[in-house]
């Protein structure tokens, strides 16, 4: 079955319902036209800061705006109406105190249309979460691989290969789901760690390079259409090449307009019946 029919979005609860059910499809779009496409073939739609690096070209995702994120996470609100749809806080807009994170969520929520957040970071913002989720703002964490950390622990690399590693992960995920979170992603780290929190934590996990244990699996769009190839991690998997249509297409059009092909007398206005 590749859509859905739903009668209204799915809810917190429809997804907190999901835990060691159906897994849980999720994607990630910034864009109302793919958005459109998206909302009822997938669950969840992640409007992801990832969008400063596959969307706006930039090396990482810290120099990503909350202006930036109302902007897209409204485009995918409007284009939608049946996915769950969270929008990213950015970095710099929620770890100073819970009430910087309070402040900028609201705007992200009432601007954007959005129905939860996702943020960064385990135990240390434990305490933000509670924060938010006590004062209405439905919260998703994301622990393991942390990309607006990418400076501090020395590039996009899996984390919690180590036992050390691992437990402190596991801490993050206790702390996250004990502070309120309805849902967590786990990313770029081991199986069987992947495979333990999601035995033990009673919230689905969302898993990015994190194996099939997760209650639920995302990916960022354009890596799997072959839009975005910088760089492809090893737990991406190509669904289509789309940057080599466009390419080719692209070609296809430049050669028509060079041998004045295009365009022809059917895209013209006012032309003679006899012609
Ligand atoms: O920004 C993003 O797209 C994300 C996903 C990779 C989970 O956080």
């Amino acid at each position: 079955m590749s859509a859905v029919s739903r009668k209204k979005r799915l809810s917190v609860t429809d997804i907190r319902a999901r835990k060691g059910g159906d897994p849980l499809v999720c994607l990630t779009a910034y864009t109302a036209p793919v958005a459109l496409i998206l909302d009822e073939r997938m669950d969840v739609l992640l409007v992801g800061d990832s969008l400063g690096m596959v969307v706006y070209g930039m090396d990482d995702t810290l120099a990503v705006s909350l202006d930036m994120m109302i902007a897209h996470g409204r485009a995918v609100v409007r284009a939608t109406k049946a996915s769950f749809v969270l929008v990213d806080l950015p970095f710099g807009s929620y770890e100073e105190s819970p009430a910087q994170a309070f402040r900028s969520a609201s705007r992200l929520m009432a601007e954007s249309g959005c129905q939860a957040v996702k943020l960064e970071g385990g135990v240390e913002m434990a305490e933000t979460i509670a924060f938010l989720t006590a004062r209405g703002v439905p919260v998703m964490g994301h622990i393991g691989l942390m990309p607006q950390s990418v400076h501090a622990t020395g590039g996009f690399r899996a984390q919690g290969l180590s036992q050390h590693e691992a437990e402190r992960i596991a801490a993050d995920a206790d702390a996250v789901a004990e502070a309120g979170a309805f849902a967590v992603v786990i990313e770029g780290t081991s199986e069987p760690l992947a495979r333990r929190l999601t035995e033990r934590l009673s919230i689905p996990t969302i898993g990015i390079g994190a194996s099939p244990a997760c209650d639920g699996q995302i990916l960022v769009t354009d890596d799997l259409l072959g839009l975005f190839s910088d760089f492809t991690p090893k737990f991406v998997k190509r669904y289509a090449e789309i940057g080599d249509a466009i390419a080719a297409a692209a070609d296809a059009y430049a050669e028509d307009v060079r041998m004045r092909d295009f365009p022809s007398l059917a895209h013209c206005y006012g032309v003679p019946k006899d012609r």
